[in-house]
């Protein structure tokens, strides 16, 4: 695993916008992996920011998202669906876009749909990944054992207490989502793992003691042949 360390947030985002803009010139037809969470919005406004600037363009790419919540609208404010439209889908062109359906009436069946678009479009070029401070990657949380596709889950007590501060609006909060599963990732092409502020230093610095935790599902990151993680000094430890 590569491992660049910045200064700060905003040199962070510019590099993994570096990536991508390299990525789209090599490609432009790329399948790219997106990830939701507060980690890539400076990314995903840089990326904004340099569409409209004609400095990047995604006519030619597609997207699927690593998760979202079940059940849950995709006109919810708390849908990962609103939050990737409102930050980035709405904002660029990008031929295609998908998410799992959290309004799926099977969500089995909407799991294996997911899995076979991706499978379809050639698989994953770039998968971008925050991580969460148990070292879950997507919803794909510290557990036994690990699925390989698209699942149905139960969120962790921890992720649902992670995310109740968005859930402030007196609707019911979900408690399952659908996740990708540590095998589509693992199976893209590239990977590109953001990791910043000092609340995520101490996952981080587990990722880097050079074992391979089996309760830290990024662990498994550390096999693939093509994963870089971009940090911030905060981090990095300080
Ligand atoms: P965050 O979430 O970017 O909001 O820290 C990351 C994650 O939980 O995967």
């Amino acid at each position: 695993m590569k491992k660049i360390v910045l200064d700060t947030y905003e040199e962070v985002s510019r590099a993994a916008a570096d990536i991508y803009t390299r990525q789209l010139k090599e490609k432009p037809g790329s399948v790219l992996g997106l990830a939701t969470g507060s980690t890539p919005l400076g990314l995903y406004a840089e990326l904004v920011r340099r569409y409209q600037a004609g400095e990047i363009d995604f006519s030619r790419a597609r997207s699927f998202n690593l998760d979202e919540y079940y059940p849950i609208g995709g006109d919810h404010p708390q849908s990962y669906k609103y939050f990737m439209y409102e930050n980035l889908f709405n904002r660029i062109n990008l031929a295609d876009s998908q998410l799992p359906d959290g309004e799926a009436g099977d969500p089995r069946a909407e799991c294996k749909r997911y899995d076979a678009a991706i499978e379809a479009a050639g698989g994953i070029d770039l998968m971008l990944l925050g991580i969460g401070h148990n070292g879950h990657i997507g919803f794909n949380e510290p557990a036994s054992s690990y699925s390989m596709g698209t699942h149905y889950i139960d969120l962790t007590e921890s992720s649902i207490a992670a995310n109740s501060r968005f859930f402030t609006d007196g609707g019911t909060q979900p408690v399952k989502a659908l996740s990708m599963g540590v095998g589509a990732i693992m199976e893209s092409k590239s990977v590109l793992l953001i990791i910043t502020g000092a609340g995520k230093a101490a996952i981080a610095k587990k990722l880097f003691e050079g074992r391979i935790y089996t309760d830290v599902p990024a662990c498994f990151l550390l096999l693939h042949p093509d994963a870089t993680v971009i940090m911030d000094r905060a981090a990095n430890g300080g």
